[in-house]
């Protein structure tokens, strides 16, 4: 359980030369995916925190929710025991076909889950997908550990949105820091390391520690699924 501060880029950084390069891949320039984590300090850091155990030769059976396609995901299918990737693929799709043979290319609530020992989601909620709440109650009973990154926005961010389903558009209210915390504080029994005082702060952190340029915060969390309640699978994040 962490905000993703100055501090914890500092300790990353010197992870940061080797996880860049296989960034560098030419196949990968044109790639909206992997620009993000070339381009962003922080985000390497967040991805290396939830990934690099994974990415030598391991036992654990992975789902991936919202991970895209970069270099890694390669590397994530041959080390890990099993890894599927759930994607809608909202950019980058000219990759499909090198991931076919693990993707499940539809909407995860209606994925039919098989029992697995890491869940990932980065990056995905509530900023791409506010069903929080109805993910965490899907997923939790079919894995030991699910290991998320919370994006929220501590001020009025929103965007005007186009409905694919009907000739509507709607106004989209990015969470806040409070939506976020008032949804996941019913799981607090699931949280790996929690502590009430270390919940609060992260979810009303001012805006001038953010590490982004469009001021958003990112805090990342271990859940206890039901295939393991009495702890995680692993220690991951050795560096928070
Ligand atoms: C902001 S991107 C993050 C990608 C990657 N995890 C990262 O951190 O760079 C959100 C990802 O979630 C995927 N996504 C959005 N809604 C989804 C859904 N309902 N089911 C599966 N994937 C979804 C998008 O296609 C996209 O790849």
């Amino acid at each position: 359980m962490q905000l993703i501060l100055e501090d914890q880029v500092k300790l990353f950084t010197p992870y940061d030369e080797e996880f860049l390069k296989p960034l560098l891949n030419k196949d990968f320039e044109n790639s909206l995916y992997t620009s993000w984590l070339k381009n962003s300090l922080p985000k390497r850091c967040i991805f290396w925190h939830l990934y690099q155990d994974l990415l030598k030769k391991n036992e654990m059976k992975v789902l991936d929710v919202g991970g895209g396609i970069t270099p890694y995901t390669y590397s994530l299918k041959k080390e890990c025991k099993d890894y599927v990737l759930c994607d809608i693929l909202a950019h980058d799709q000219f990759l499909r076909p090198s991931v076919e043979n693990f993707l499940y290319e539809n909407d995860w609530l209606l994925l039919d889950p098989d029992p697995v020992d890491i869940i990932i989601a980065n990056d995905i909620f509530p900023n791409a997908d506010q069903r929080l709440e109805l993910f965490l109650d899907k997923f939790l009973p079919f894995c030991k550990e699910i290991r998320i990154t919370i994006t929220f926005y501590n001020y009025n961010r929103f965007y005007i949105v186009q409905r694919l389903d009907a000739e509507e558009k709607l106004v989209f209210q990015a969470y806040n820091g409070e939506q976020c915390h008032n949804i996941l504080v019913k799981y607090k029994s699931r949280i790996k390391d929690f502590d009430q005082a270390l919940f609060d702060e992260i979810f009303y952190h001012n805006l001038e520690g953010s590490l982004y340029p469009n001021k958003r915060h990112i805090a990342l969390f271990t859940f206890f699924g039901d295939l393991n309640p009495k702890g995680a699978v692993s220690d991951y994040s050795k560096l928070l």
